[in-house]
């Protein structure tokens, strides 16, 4: 617990040494919520566009960054670029979200084309690069991905779901083929982290939004296998950056994941007890999460008695203070200030 500090509170909180107050940032802290956003999002036009113009996906990157100082800042892109890098067709339509030509089999897999992947996403590897110069030294640049499992629920279901029923029954029906779709998502993850890490990540995130409607044993299968390939070739490479899973709607499973896929830190959802994930996860890996982003759009006492009660419980272990998931468009900014300044005049015990 005594090795010197790096400078950057994530960090820290991340190999378990001690920090002043915990570090903060909020998922989708770039996003509708900030009228600085709407307006680039409005000139540029085009979602994917927009994460594919390093210069305009610095800037919003930075946006939260100016007017909050969070302990970190997030790549501007999307957990769907692989697909699109891969040559999978993908159009985000206005108020539907994500739409893709769905994979449903063997040949579907087979025209996947990982050649080329790092042409189509060199400009994403520019705004990290962008990004990096452009911080505080204080603040850490996290990088990210979407899991293998959750990227192929969109993969092969074409669109967001609740349940995403095609995919699982595809990959109960034949684990084969779908664990050949899997592979592919190992493989470009891994590459497309180690090159946001080059370019000057100096953390990684995982994003597996839909674990949670995995069974125990398809759970082990197609999210902790996978995330522990992913894990493992990134510590033999960049051994001193930091991974955050963040597991969403796992449960009690999060305790065998996170044992499982060495992880340094993990994401834990609103509906996750904090003083559980305190017991059982906090000794070997640092805790992020978990206020509900609702609270955020409520603000008042509401959400400070409930970012009380996480910071009570998990700061004296290595924690990261977060949302449970994304903020929400409807969200008040001046809520995400006051949320920002509590958190900030907190101080560990
Ligand atoms: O600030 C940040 O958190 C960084 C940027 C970021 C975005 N998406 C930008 C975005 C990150 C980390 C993501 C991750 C992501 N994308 C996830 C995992 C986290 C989660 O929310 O569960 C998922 C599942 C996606 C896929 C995706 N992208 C969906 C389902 C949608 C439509 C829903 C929505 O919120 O509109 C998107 C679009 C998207 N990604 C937006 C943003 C800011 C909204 C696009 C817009 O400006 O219209």
């Amino acid at each position: 617990m005594n090795k010197p500090s790096t400078g950057k509170r994530l960090i820290d909180a991340l190999a378990h040494r001690p920090v002043d107050r915990p570090p903060f940032w909020f998922m989708r802290q770039a996003g509708r919520y900030l009228p600085e956003y709407r307006k680039i999002r409005a000139q540029v036009g085009d979602f994917l566009e927009l994460c594919y113009s390093p210069e305009a996906a610095a800037e919003v990157t930075l946006q939260p960054i100016r007017r909050y100082g969070m302990d970190a800042a997030i790549l501007f892109a999307d957990i769907l670029l692989i697909p699109d890098a891969l040559g999978q067709k993908l159009e985000y339509r206005e108020g539907e979200g994500p739409v893709l030509e769905p994979i449903r089999t063997g040949a579907g897999v087979a025209a996947l084309d990982p050649a080329t992947i790092h042409e189509r996403l060199s400009p994403v590897y520019e705004t990290v690069s962008r990004v990096a110069g452009a911080l505080p030294d204080g603040t850490a640049l996290i990088g990210f991905a979407g899991s293998p499992w959750t990227v192929a629920c969109y993969m092969v279901e074409g669109h967001g779901s609740k349940e995403f029923q095609e995919t699982r029954l595809w990959a109960l029906r034949d684990p084969q083929v779908f664990g050949a779709l899997i592979d592919v998502l190992v493989e470009a993850t891994t590459a497309y982290l180690g090159h946001q890490i080059e370019a000057g990540a100096h953390a990684v995130q995982l994003f597996d939004s839909w674990s949670g409607v995995l069974s125990e044993d398809q759970f082990a299968r197609w999210c902790v296998a996978p995330t522990q390939a992913i894990v493992s070739q990134l510590k033999q490479r960049y051994p001193d950056v930091p991974v955050i899973g963040f597991p969403r709607g796992a449960g009690s499973k999060t305790a065998d994941y996170v044992a499982a896929t060495g992880i340094d830190g993990v994401g834990i959802d609103t509906s996750m007890p904090v003083g559980w994930a305190a017991r059982t996860l906090q000794s070997t890996v640092a805790i992020q999460g978990n206020l509900d982003p609702l609270a955020v759009v409520t603000g008042g006492k509401a959400m400070e008695d409930q970012a009380r009660h996480i910071l009570g419980t998990l700061s004296n272990g290595p924690f990261i203070f977060n949302l449970g998931h994304g903020i929400v468009p409807q969200t008040p900014p001046e809520h995400v200030a006051a949320l920002s300044e509590l958190i900030r005049n907190w101080r560990n015990a």
